[in-house]
């Protein structure tokens, strides 16, 4: 039998939510959670911006500008919340959805203060100072909202005590460019969403999602116009598979993550399936700037497959808690099918597209 999402969260749910270690949750490392990246830095830092200068130069420009400076501050739009009051299961959800987008802002400010630390190139190195301030006051907004509840994450613990991945630089580029678009798709289909059903906005933080969206953007094509500077990145058959595997580990991914949130999203009043298509179809789209294929999300198989992904994920949680030889063989047939369902959805047919001469865009949703 498939879990349910409650069998994620098997204790009663806590009347003390102070209790919650939110260190704890940021700090652990699994399939889904937000990572920390390290990377080969000489290898980014040897980057020749030349081939795409004009357009660089013009972002470079936006970003000095720091447009968003003010934004990142509580003000009189910043109602208060009643922690006390929430309903315990969505206040649960919240917070761990808190929690995990504060990691991952968080994991950008490090991976592109690292950058900036270790680089000697002058473009590049202005480029991940402008970025990693950005995430920094992304995360740190984040935490203060987490603050007031009283569980705020220790950032400083976090940055020595989280296991850091390596990625080569050009795994960075797809994946950390997938992640500031899709963060942007996401933000902003939340914002607008609750921009036409303001009754559903129960806590402040979404009223900042416009602006801060923006700056994810910016982020996205800072990549974009990397990848740019060495077409076989995006063009050579090999890499393209390897976007085809992103594009689908980092889809199914928040496509599980997210329905693991039902109160969540519930007292958004959004439908998951509905809100991750509709990011996906944003998300899909605005690469159409960088990366030749495309997933079919509208292909018969891609849902199926994305709620088999979930249940096989579900069941392998379940079977964790179980434990002993029962559960470490269900665990075993729990991930040969999450195994599977990936297969499933990397084999869709993609769609091929032609890659735009000039890569810049603007945000448009
Ligand atoms: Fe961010
Ligand atoms: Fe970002």
């Amino acid at each position: 039998m498939n879990a349910t999402p409650m069998d994620l969260y098997p204790d009663p749910v806590e009347s003390d939510f102070a209790a919650t270690d939110t260190t704890a949750m940021a700090t652990e490392t699994t399939l889904l959670n937000p990572r920390f990246y390290t990377t080969d830095f000489d290898e980014m830092d040897r980057i020749d911006v030349t081939p795409v200068r004009p357009a660089w130069d013009k972002l470079i420009a936006q970003m000095k500008s720091d447009p968003n400076k003010g934004h990142f501050k509580k003000n009189a739009d910043w109602d208060a919340v009643d922690w006390q009051g929430m309903d315990p299961l969505l206040r649960r959800e919240f917070i761990d959805f808190l929690v995990s987008s504060c990691t991952a802002e968080f994991s950008g400010c490090v991976l592109y203060k690292e950058m900036k630390r270790r680089g000697s190139n002058p473009d590049i190195c202005e480029l991940f100072s402008y970025m990693s301030r950005d995430e920094a006051r992304h995360a740190g907004f984040i935490n203060d909202a987490l603050r007031e509840a009283g569980v705020a994450v220790n950032l400083g613990f976090l940055t020595k005590a989280k296991k850091y991945t390596y990625f080569r630089p050009k795994f960075i580029y797809y994946a950390t460019y997938l992640s500031e678009k899709i963060g942007y798709a996401r933000y902003i289909t939340i914002y607008r969403h609750l921009e036409a059903h303001p009754e559903q906005r129960f806590h402040p933080i979404f009223k900042w999602f416009r602006e801060w969206c923006n700056d994810e953007f910016s982020h996205g094509e800072a990549f974009a116009l990397l990848m740019k500077t060495d077409p076989k990145l995006t063009t050579s058959f090999a890499n393209k598979l390897w976007i085809r595997f992103f594009l689908t580990a980092v889809y199914s991914t928040m496509w599980v993550r997210d329905h693991a949130r039902p109160e969540f999203h519930k007292a958004l009043g959004v439908d998951i399936e509905w809100y991750d298509q509709e990011v996906f179809r944003k998300t899909s789209t605005i690469a159409r700037q960088i990366f030749p294929i495309e997933i079919d999300i509208d292909h018969p198989r891609w849902k199926p497959s994305l709620r088999r992904m979930n249940a096989a994920f579900l069941a392998m949680d379940a079977a964790k808690r179980k434990g002993g030889v029962g559960g470490w063989i269900a665990g075993k047939w729990a991930a040969a099918r999450a195994a599977a369902a990936f297969v499933s959805i990397y084999t869709i047919p993609v769609i091929h597209r032609d890659l735009p001469e000039n890569v810049r865009l603007e945000p448009s949703y």
